[in-house]
């Protein structure tokens, strides 16, 4: 199959959370089952592993609502792959260094910039002369793809090509003034209470909810939970109803990026049958946050956006309970609101040595966070798939992680003295619950290490790899490809 695989972002060109790893694994493994997968994505400022992209000399015009937009191609593989990456550049729409917020500052231009990126993937295909299968579509900065290849303009050079459009996070909608839809050329037809229009307004995600030929999420129970009012984000009765060409696959995770066995960040290797090398990760791990290096302390460790979604505001509220009645240490990577970026500085100037904080993105430090973690916490109020909790239980990390989403599918809950359970599973989305928990943890750890270990050991021994998903996607392609010609007779 051909397939177009449509982002904002991704690994390691650009990250900000885990869409980005998702689609770069994913896209290496379809190649692996023999597809001609090929990604299209923004070329922003400041792009990791992008020396040695050549640009095309042609041209891309994008054809919006009376006018034309030019953009240059950029091309390159997927780092260590034969996978190709092509990267559009249009200076006042990309020319920055974050996703989310373009080059005015305003996040008010996302409309017309991933308006822009929806288009031009069908004038890209049209226009390099490669009309694929499907147009895989990853979140709302996408979703108007799906919209506008069942318009009869943009229909024509697609041919049948069918869409698949994946949820990564419902919370985000892509909401703007109705005016985008004369920037976007879509007929007014499309604006309609089973389409675009929202209140009046335009929203990008309801459009490719309704217009995609099949809608996938990241994990089974993160499906199910958004077709309830709890979960829906206001967009539960459109995803009941369009519940039978919905369908959740658990993401999985690039096995030779996070592999405590050759991991080219944490200094020291280590494997399920042999965790000796832990102990040199953990101490490094401990210096770099200007921890206490001690092996007997547990050390619980955060790495991620810093936002409503993950309840780390929770871990903030009881850390001053935790300092004063565990013997424990956290250390916290992450970056996002800034209330919390000051919460989280301000607990590690105040238990210096015990806590520790790094405000900011790096990769190299997420790597060694998880890695030399005794437990990995996720208090997340919902989750799609989290990766994070994955990653760690690679490294022998145990996670703490709220019962939502992806967390329930992929960490089993421990339970006590009978050798089973990958993490600490709690249900309630509050500050005593995640005390608690680590709680728990934390005897668990002092009290009982021989079932510590064994946590640890069931964890690493999970396959985690995207095989049986990646076969998952080929087979939701077919079915795409299937309906789509169906809607032709
Ligand atoms: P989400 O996509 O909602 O942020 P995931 O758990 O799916 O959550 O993926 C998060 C990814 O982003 C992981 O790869 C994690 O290591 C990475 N990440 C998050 N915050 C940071 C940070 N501050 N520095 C480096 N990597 C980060
Ligand atoms: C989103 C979700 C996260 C998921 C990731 C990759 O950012 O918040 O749960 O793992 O996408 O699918």
């Amino acid at each position: 199959q051909r397939i177009l695989m449509l982002a904002p972002e991704v690994a390691p060109f650009k990250k900000v959370g885990g869409l980005a790893d998702v689609v770069s694994a994913l896209s290496k493994s379809l190649v692996a089952l023999g597809h001609d997968v090929r990604i299209l994505m923004p070329r922003y400022t400041e792009m990791q592993a992008f020396e040695g992209a050549q640009a095309l000399e042609r041209p891309l015009i994008v054809r919006l609502g009376g006018h034309e937009a030019y953009g240059r191609i950029w091309q390159h593989c997927l780092p260590g792959t034969e996978v190709p990456c092509y990267f559009i550049e249009h200076n006042q729409y990309f020319g920055a260094a974050s996703v989310y917020v373009g080059p005015s500052g305003n996040e008010d231009d996302n409309g017309q910039r991933f308006t822009f990126l929806s288009r031009a993937a069908i004038d890209f295909c049209e226009q390099m002369d490669w009309i694929p299968d499907v147009v895989h579509a990853h979140d709302w900065p996408c979703a108007l793809t799906s919209v506008y290849m069942n318009t009869t303009e943009a229909r024509r050079p697609m041919g049948r090509a069918a869409s698949v459009f994946t949820i990564h996070n419902l919370e985000h909608h892509g909401w703007f003034h109705r005016s985008l839809l004369q920037f976007s050329g879509l007929p007014e037809s499309v604006f309609r209470s089973d389409g675009l229009e929202s209140m009046g307004e335009l929203n990008m995600l309801k459009g490719g909810l309704y217009h995609a030929t099949k809608i996938t999420t990241v994990s089974p129970t993160y499906a199910r939970e958004i077709q309830t009012p709890d979960g829906g984000c206001g967009l539960n009765a459109l995803l009941r109803f369009r519940s039978p060409d919905l369908i959740g696959v658990l993401n999985g995770v690039d096995l030779d990026e996070w592999n405590p066995q050759t991991d080219p960040y944490i200094g020291t290797h280590f494997s399920a049958q042999d965790l000796s090398g832990k102990a040199a990760v953990k101490a490094r791990l401990q210096q770099a946050y200007g921890l206490e290096v001690n092996p007997q302390r547990p050390l619980f460790t955060v790495v991620s956006r810093l936002v409503n979604q993950k309840g780390l505001d929770l871990l903030a509220a009881c850390c001053e309970r935790l300092m004063s009645e565990m013997q424990i240490q956290i250390a916290v990577l992450g970056t996002g609101e800034p209330n919390l970026e000051y919460r989280f500085n301000e607990l590690s100037a105040r238990y210096p040595g015990r806590l520790g904080a790094y405000i900011g993105f790096n990769n190299e430090l997420a790597h060694l966070t998880i890695a030399g973690a005794d437990c990995f916490l996720m208090p997340s109020r919902f989750e799609p798939c989290g990766l994070g909790q994955m990653y760690a239980m690679r490294y022998g990390a145990v996670p703490v992680v709220r019962a939502t989403g992806g967390l329930i599918d992929t960490v089993a809950p421990f339970v006590e003295g009978a050798g089973v359970g990958t993490g600490f599973v709690f249900q309630q989305a509050s500050a005593d619950a995640l005390y608690y928990t680590i709680g728990w943890a934390c005897a668990t750890y002092y009290d009982r290490p021989e079932e510590f270990k064994q946590l640890q050991q069931n964890g690493m021994a999970g396959d985690y790899s995207w095989n049986a998903s990646a076969k998952k996607y080929e087979s939701i392609y077919n079915w795409a490809i299937t309906s789509r010609q169906a809607a032709f007779v």
